[in-house]
């Protein structure tokens, strides 16, 4: 079974069939929002959004545990979660599809691991290849049947947030190889390696990163809001053909 995250820009998915909606009560507290069960193109996925169907959850306070412990108690072995991006690397503009192959890291206190408490034994989790290729792989193929380029590979670096980043640390950012910037990355995909999840970002470049391109003077939330509407759009018809290779 496949599930889907929605990230900002993509609270519903129009082309999804819903049968129900199921609240799961997990040990780690509440999802984000009841799990949408429903079928696209006959295929059945679950779809939850990450930041609540209202958009009210920051990233720093989405229950990561909980989401993704409520999707694997489903059943769901395949994730795809799609995520908004600033565009650090010139050829990450805003509306392009991007693949990430690598995270970097650097938020703090949030809840990042089940592996805790005093009857568990310390575990260090290999997390070389932090995506599953599969479903990497998966994701390139549906947007080339799709009719959609994409930028095949990049850093992805999770910051706290919710405020974005100021110029300079953009410019570390790059300099530690960081291609791309978003706030819900991490600990998403650690988690789900935990749980033993094949799981892939979909990212969608929002804006040029602080003090990049066209954002030299500052990032317009109302340009972001345009580009996400767009850019969408595309990605809903990117998940279409994935649910059918
Ligand atoms: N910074 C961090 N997260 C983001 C951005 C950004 O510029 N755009 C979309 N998500």
């Amino acid at each position: 079974m496949l599930a889907i995250i929605g990230g900002t820009g993509l609270t519903q998915l129009a082309n999804l069939e819903i049968t129900h909606r199921q609240v799961i009560r997990t040990p780690y507290g509440e999802p984000s929002g009841a799990l949408t069960f429903g079928r696209i193109k006959n295929e059945e996925v679950i779809f939850l959004a990450r930041h609540g169907y209202g958009h009210t959850i920051a990233p720093h306070e989405v229950n990561y545990r909980a989401n993704m412990w409520a999707l694997h108690s489903r059943g769901v072995k395949d994730v795809v979660s799609v995520a908004s991006v600033g565009g650090i690397h010139p050829d990450l503009t805003p509306g392009r599809i991007v693949v990430p192959d690598q995270i970097i890291d650097y938020t703090w206190g949030r809840k990042s691991t089940y592996r805790e408490g005093n009857e568990t034994p310390v575990t260090h989790l290999d997390f070389t290849h932090p995506y599953c290729e599969d479903m990497r792989q998966l994701c390139m193929r549906a947007a080339e049947a799709a009719g959609e380029s994409y930028v095949a590979g990049g850093v992805y670096a999770c910051t706290q947030g919710p405020r974005l980043e100021t110029k300079a640390e953009i410019d570390r950012l790059e300099r530690d190889g960081a291609t791309m910037v978003g706030m819900t990355g991490m600990p998403e995909a650690i988690l789900a390696k935990e749980l033993g999840l094949c799981y892939a970002h979909l990212g969608v470049v929002a804006n040029y990163a602080a003090g990049r391109g066209a954002s030299a003077q500052g990032i317009r939330l109302t340009d972001v809001e345009s580009v996400l509407k767009g850019a969408m759009q595309r990605v809903r018809t990117i998940l279409e053909h994935l649910v059918s290779l």
